[in-house]
C-alpha cells in the first residue's frame, strides 16, 4: 500500500493525512475482494523498516489500525471475511496485539476472503525463521538435512497454509519488491501502477485482474502444443 506519503505531499497535506486517506482504500479494496470471491488477500501494511520512521508517524499508524480493527470488524463480519497477520507481531504494541487477537478470534470461523495483514513484516526475517525451525529439528534427530524441500520449507513460513499469490500489485510506481513474500512470488505475476494507494480504487483493480486474466502462466515452461 505504497504512495500515501505522496499522496499527501502532492496536496500540501502532513504524511499522516495519507494514511489516513489509505483506509479509505483499504475499506473499497477489501470490500471488492470479498464481494468479487477472490480467496486470499495479502496487504503489506508495516514493514520491519518501518519502525525507523519518525515516532509520530508510527504512533499514528498503530492508532489508525486499532481503529480499523474497531470500526471495520462489523464490515469484515457482514463480509464473511476471516482476518489474519504475518510478520513479528510481538514487536506490536500490547494494545495493538490484544485488538488484532481480539478481530482475528471472531473471524476465525469466516469462510469467505483470507484477508492477511502483514505487519511488522520482513520477507528475509521470515526466511531466516524458517531455516532456525529447520535446523533445530535437524539437530533434534527429527528431520534428516538430504530430506528437506521445499514444501519443508514453505511449510514453516508464516504463509503456511495460503496459496502462492498469483498477482502481486505495486501502487505508486517503485520498480521493487521492498522484502515482501520473496519465497512466495517466484511465479507471481506483477502489476505495477504509477497510482498512489489512496487513489487506488476497485475500477483499477479490476482493470490489473482482467489484465492478469489474458496473461499465460507457464511456470518456467514452454507454451502448451
Ligand atoms: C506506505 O506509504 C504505507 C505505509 C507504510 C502504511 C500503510 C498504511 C495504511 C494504508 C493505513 C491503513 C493500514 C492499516 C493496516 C490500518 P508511504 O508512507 O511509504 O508513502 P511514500 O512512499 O509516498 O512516502
Amino acid at each position: 500500500m505504497d504512495g500515501n506519503g505522496r499522496w499527501a505531499r502532492a496536496r500540501g497535506l502532513p504524511r499522516i493525512r495519507g494514511h489516513q486517506a489509505g483506509v479509505e482504500a483499504l475499506r473499497d479494496i477489501v470490500t471488492a475482494c470479498a464481494e468479487w470471491d477472490i480467496p486470499y488477500v495479502t496487504l503489506y501494511s508495516f514493514s520491519t523498516e518501518n519502525w525507523a520512521r519518525p515516532r509520530a508517524e508510527v504512533d499514528f499508524l498503530m492508532g489508525l489500525l486499532q481503529r480499523y480493527l474497531r470500526h471495520e470488524l462489523d464490515v469484515l463480519q457482514k463480509n464473511n471475511v476471516r482476518l489474519l497477520t504475518i510478520g513479528s507481531s510481538e514487536q506490536m504494541p500490547e494494545p495493538v496485539r490484544r485488538d488484532l487477537a481480539a478481530a482475528m478470534q471472531s473471524t476465525a470461523g469466516n469462510t469467505g476472503l483470507t484477508l492477511t495483514l502483514a505487519l511488522s513484516y520482513g520477507s528475509r526475517a521470515e526466511i531466516v525463521e524458517a531455516v532456525r525451525a529447520l535446523a533445530r529439528e535437524a539437530a533434534a534427530g527429527v528431520v534428516c538435512p538430504d530430506d528437506i524441500d521445499e514444501n519443508m520449507v514453505a511449510a514453516r513460513l508464516q504463509t503456511s497454509g495460503t496459496p502462492d499469490p498469483d498477482l502481486l500489485i505495486r501502487t505508486s510506481g517503485e520498480m521493487r519488491i521492498s522484502n515482501f513474500l520473496l519465497w512466495q512470488i517466484a511465479y507471481t505475476e506483477l502489476w505495477v501502477t504509477p497510482t498512489y494507494w489512496p487513489d487506488f480504487r476497485r475500477a483499477e483493480l479490476l482493470r490489473a485482474l482482467e489484465d492478469y486474466a489474458g496473461r499465460e502462466r507457464r511456470f518456467g515452461k514452454v507454451e502448451a502444443p
